[in-house]
């Protein structure tokens, strides 16, 4: 892991203009921000962890715990909600086992809702991973998930 952030941070110059970049790229590679990971952006521009984690805690992308290989984010703006985003929601809970905001044990899954994707369009939509999935059904998703 040290090897990984090394050659990430040798990337940047550590301004604390950086900050945001750097954690995006963090997570990126890691998935999440790991605790050890953030110390050493902490140290490597100047900020205390504090203020760091502030810095991170205020924008919804970040994670700090690890997320599954999939992703599911199911949108909850205006009109997923209206277009039955809800039962998405509760459908895909019941099939992988996890309530919003959890990863299932294998670490297969996590489940999330988001504000607006920009997709109205097709609502209800879901994201798996960056792939937008639209106009769902509560159907479509017992199929995607089948239930084990
Ligand atoms: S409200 Fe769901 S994509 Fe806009």
């Amino acid at each position: 892991m040290e090897e990984r952030i090394d050659t990430l941070l040798a990337t940047f110059d550590g301004a604390r203009g950086e900050i945001i970049p750097i954690l995006q790229r963090v997570q990126d590679e890691f998935g999440y921000l790991p605790e050890s990971e953030m110390i050493r952006v902490a140290r490597f521009t100047g900020v205390s962890e504090t203020r760091l984690y502030g810095v991170a805690s205020f924008y919804a992308q970040f994670r700090f715990t690890p997320v599954g290989d999939t992703v599911i984010q199911v949108c909850r703006g205006t009109a997923c909600h209206v277009s039955g985003a809800q039962q998405v929601l509760d459908e895909l809970s019941r099939q992988l086992g996890i309530g919003e905001g959890e990863t299932t044990d294998d670490e297969k899954y996590t489940l999330e809702t988001v504000a607006c994707i920009g997709c109205c369009a097709l609502a209800p939509c879901m994201t798996v991973n960056d792939d937008v999935r639209g106009r769902l059904t509560r159907n479509d998703v017992t199929e995607m998930y089948p239930a084990e």
